[in-house]
């Protein structure tokens, strides 16, 4: 039966993939990829000059193939016969459409094994020294997209009761919106002190990061020069940052 592998690639450096992941990119075929994860670095996983490599990355501003694109390859090469491995960022399944992928392969009558993978929402934090939970300080942690504004009509979060959590709250793809994003929080409740810090292409060569509060992230991420992709936390385990900035 056709069949195609999703693999969850980590959040950038290479040899954070698993090592299913990596035994199934060698297996591989045809491997499709994204912009995130180990993509610039595949060639240290596996032997690219033996497999056909399709590079689907979708950049926020600049080349985009559609979703329905990268499903029909998918499905196309895996009906040919050929071994497909379909590598995405960080987990496939925390915001990166993976089961929109499962679903339309099992429409067509594609088999698909899921591999997890290291999601950056908690390995990115964790690579500037910020664990999401620590005992005797935060009991839960919350990860948020935050690629719409607060009060955007499609936007499905909540900030009142986000502001009010209690917890470690996390911030992916949120960039755009970190101003509009930690004003809304303070309006809500949040203490403007809360320890926040702000982490960009965490575990790569080129990681950056900040330390700020609720009140100053937005300004320091600016002055910083912290940009997309980047991963955000505001709470009391932000303290830990392993940095001065
Ligand atoms: C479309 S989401 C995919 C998330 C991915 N599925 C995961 O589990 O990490 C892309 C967002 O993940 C975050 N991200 C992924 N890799 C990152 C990295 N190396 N450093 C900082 N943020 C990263 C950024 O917020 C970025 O905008």
């Amino acid at each position: 039966m056709a069949r195609v592998t999703l693999i969850g690639g980590g959040p950038g450096a290479w040899d954070l993939i698993t090592l299913r992941g990596a035994r199934a990119l060698e297996n591989a075929e045809v491997i499709l990829t994204d912009h995130l994860g180990p993509t610039e670095a595949l060639e240290e996983i596996v032997d690219t000059s033996q497999k056909t490599v399709i590079d689907v990355a979708k950049l926020p501003y600049g080349k985009s193939v559609a979703q329905d694109e990268i499903n029909r390859l998918m499905i196309e090469h895996a009906k040919a016969g050929r071994r497909v491995a379909r590598l995405k960022g960080g987990d496939p399944y925390v915001f990166g459409r993976g089961h929109e992928e499962v679903l339309a392969l099992a429409e067509a009558g594609v088999e698909c094994e899921v591999i997890p993978g290291v999601t950056s929402a908690i390995s990115v934090p964790a690579a500037a020294g910020v664990p999401v939970t620590h005992r005797g300080l935060t009991h839960s942690f919350t990860v948020v997209s935050g690629h719409l504004p607060p009060g955007h009509e499609k936007s499905l979060v909540d900030y009142g009761a986000l502001a009010r959590v209690g917890g470690t709250i996390v911030v992916i793809m949120g960039v755009k919106n970190v101003e509009a994003i930690t004003r809304t929080l303070i309006e809500e409740g949040l203490d403007p002190a809360t320890p926040a810090m702000a982490v960009s292409e965490g575990t790569t060569s080129r990681q950056l990061q900040v330390r700020a509060t609720a009140e100053t992230l937005a300004a320091e991420m600016e002055r910083a020069g912290v940009g997309s992709p980047a991963v955000y936390i505001l709470g009391n385990v932000a303290q830990f940052a392993n940095f001065s900035s």
